[in-house]
């Protein structure tokens, strides 16, 4: 039996310039999908490539003293370079500039014309002399060139047009029809009622007054202009009209176009309107995704370092910028990018949640066991729980990337990973280790960490393309054993061959350094600066520092590194009223630290505490005995009172406290 299909798609991008991370967001969306999708044994089409035609391009390799075609050749290479980069599995890269692609949408064109769908006209507008661009009323800003900011005069040009007002109704009816079609819901609604309902007027599809574009065949002073050459790239990729047509028939229609907001009125009103005048099927789904915006602006204003993908994924590895890209934001909204929120991500998700607890479990597997867990386990408390929770994540992470919700996904994986780490904390293999008998729950333990890790390495394959193999070298996973499927079967990890310690995933970052090696890297000035002054936010009112409070950067705050842990032991320290000395738990390290609180709390009651350690304090001797880092309390000094602080629910020791 034929497999089934499914065919994604990207826009094509303009090579005008360097992309930047906003670009790569749908890209790597869109793999993550492909990537899922084949894992379920799908036969999958990714497409992706380069929209290269228009009067912009013809400009700019003009200003560079090139052709466009070496213009456009030169920044295709490098988006090319980029997403191999990033591991990027498109199955096509189309350019609006192959052979195959101008032939057919010239034949295209001349059907529309030929059934009386497009027909000449005059088209009037606004033109800029010194640009040479024309421009719609909509267009201008503040009735000037929306490039330069000069004056521009209306003009009128001898123009194509293609009869979208005649699709109206029936475009009207497959919006309704079809709740799907347009996702998320509301820009369906904002389509309707903006756009639709009010009425379509036909669309201009060819330019004379430059000539960087798909020349119409039967009128040579004519180039096709912007949207049917462009948008016809998802069906021209697939041999449409052409001597092959076979993927044509496979994959058409796409199961999901993955575009920008602020085209989806072309993927969602010109693109079925052209494809109803062809007679050919529409698309399943479009899906209008958020944008990722700098603190200041867009980013397409920024030319910093700080947006490169190339940069970045150099800095902090191709799996944490991809994690952050899709956890980060939800999909569909829009989000901001910055580098803080990458790193704090990185620490907490990547170092700490998933990093450390592979670390800690293939050491605690070295050590109590030589690397080989043995056969003879026992069940104990917790295990059902952990069972229940982890063997659920593999439903739950379908059934969210079908809706594209990555980030959704990614949190009910990371669900899976707290659950884990809780797990650790419960059955505390340390103090299980100390004792023989204990040797075969201390296997069950270990086994039920592993095979937790396992299903998360197999579920995390379509975010990170790195991590896994990384995972499953250190587990000695057998390649068997991390199927797709597998990862909804507790207890397929059988190991054949011991557990091989490595690197760190995931090393942490030390956000403060960084956020100051950055901001040097950056040279020309910081990303907020870089946006326009129109763009650029009211000026927030100066805080106030309270009297005698000096207030401090986040920067500064950065460098407190305050994280959650467990007492496990406490006693008095001798010849004093006001020392305990502490044995607390801090992920996989133990710490002493030695508190004034034993006025306040005896060291009974101290055991079993969770509370939040200073953990990068430099270490300091009291009455003889170090102290490693210091505790929090609050501390009334009027009414005596003290109170540790602690931490509300339950989370791993060692969690980060920001
Ligand atoms: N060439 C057209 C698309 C034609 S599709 C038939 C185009 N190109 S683009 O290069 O300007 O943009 C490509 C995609 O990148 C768009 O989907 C756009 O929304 C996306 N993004 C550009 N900047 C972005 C962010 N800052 N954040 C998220 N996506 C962004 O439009």
């Amino acid at each position: 039996m034929s497999k089934k299909t499914f065919y994604i798609t990207t826009p094509i991008y303009y090579p005008s310039g360097k992309l930047h991370i906003g670009h790569s967001y749908t890209t790597v969306a869109a793999d993550a999908m492909a990537r899922y999708k084949r894992l379920q044994g799908y036969d999958v089409m990714f497409l992706t490539g380069t929209d290269e035609h228009g009067q912009k391009i013809q400009r700019v390799a003009a200003e560079n003293g090139v052709t466009p075609k070496e213009y456009v050749d030169k920044i295709v290479a490098g988006i090319k370079d980029l997403w191999s980069l990033m591991k990027i599995t498109y199955d096509k890269f189309i350019r609006t500039t192959d052979k195959e692609h101008i032939e057919t949408v010239q034949k295209i064109f001349k059907t529309l014309y030929d059934q009386g769908d497009i027909y000449k006209s005059e088209y009037e507008g606004w033109y800029c002399t010194p640009c040479e661009s024309f421009w719609t009323e909509t267009q201008l800003v503040d009735g000037k060139c929306p490039d330069c900011g000069r004056g521009v005069e209306k003009t009128r040009e001898e123009s194509y047009f293609f009869r979208l007002s005649k699709y109206q109704d029936r475009l009207i009816q497959l919006l309704e029809e079809n709740p799907d079609f347009i996702q998320p819901a509301s820009r369906r609604n904002e389509m309707l009622n903006n756009f639709l309902r009010p009425g379509l007027e036909d669309l201009c599809v060819s330019r004379t007054s430059f000539n960087w574009g798909v020349p119409v065949t039967f009128d040579s002073k004519h180039v096709v202009y912007v949207w049917i050459d462009a948008l016809s790239n998802y069906i021209t990729a697939l041999g449409y009209l052409g001597e092959d047509d076979s993927k044509f028939k496979k994959y058409w229609p796409a199961d999901v176009h993955l575009v920008g907001k602020e085209i989806v009125r072309f993927h969602t009103i010109i693109w079925p309107a052209m494809l109803m005048a062809l007679n050919v099927p529409i698309p399943k789904q479009v899906f209008g995704h958020g944008w990722l915006v700098l603190e200041g602006g867009k980013m397409s204003k920024s030319k910093g370092n700080v947006v490169d993908p190339v940069v970045l994924v150099e800095k902090y590895g191709l799996d944490a910028i991809r994690y952050f890209l899709l956890r980060e934001v939800p999909f569909g909204s829009d989000g901001v990018f910055s580098n803080e929120a990458l790193i704090s991500r990185i620490n907490s998700d990547l170092a700490n949640d998933l990093g450390n607890l592979v670390s800690r479990t293939v050491a605690m597997i070295q050590k109590y066991f030589g690397g080989v867990i043995p056969k003879e386990r026992a069940a104990g408390d917790y295990d059902e729980d952990l069972k229940a929770v982890v063997s659920q994540i593999k439903g739950k992470t379908e059934e969210l990337m079908d809706k594209l919700q990555f980030s959704t996904a990614l949190a009910e994986i990371w669900k899976a990973i707290s659950r884990t780490n809780k797990y650790i904390d419960e059955t505390m293999p340390w103090a299980l280790a100390k004792d023989e008998q204990n040797k075969p729950r201390l296997a069950q333990v270990m086994y039920n960490l592993a095979e937790s890790i396992r299903i998360v390495s197999i579920l995390i394959q379509p975010f990170m393309p790195e991590t896994p193999e990384k995972i499953w070298r250190q587990l000695a996973v057998p390649e068997s054993q991390r199927t797709w499927e597998s990862a909804g079967v507790w207890g397929a990890y059988d190991p054949v061959s011991p557990v091989a310690p490595g690197e760190i995933i995931f090393p942490r970052i030390d956000m403060a350094k960084e956020l100051e090696a950055l901001s040097a890297l950056d040279n020309s000035a910081p990303a907020q600066a870089k946006a326009p002054a129109q763009e650029k936010k009211a000026e927030a009112p100066k805080a106030e520092a309270p009297e005698g409070i000096a207030l401090i950067g986040i920067e500064d705050f950065a460098k407190v590194d305050l994280r959650v842990v467990k007492v496990l032991a406490c006693e008095k320290v001798e010849k004093s009223d006001k020392l305990l000395k502490l044995k607390l738990q801090c992920g996989d390290e133990e710490r002493q630290v030695v508190s004034g609180i034993a006025q306040y709390y005896s060291p009974e009651e101290m055991v079993g505490k969770t509370l939040i350690l200073v953990a990068n304090l430099k270490p300091a001797k009291l009455r003889g005995i170090e102290s490693q880092g210091m505790i929090l309390a609050a501390s009334d000094k009027e009414s005596g009172k003290l109170t540790l602080v602690t931490i509300e629910g339950e989370i791993p020791t060692g969690t980060k406290v920001s």
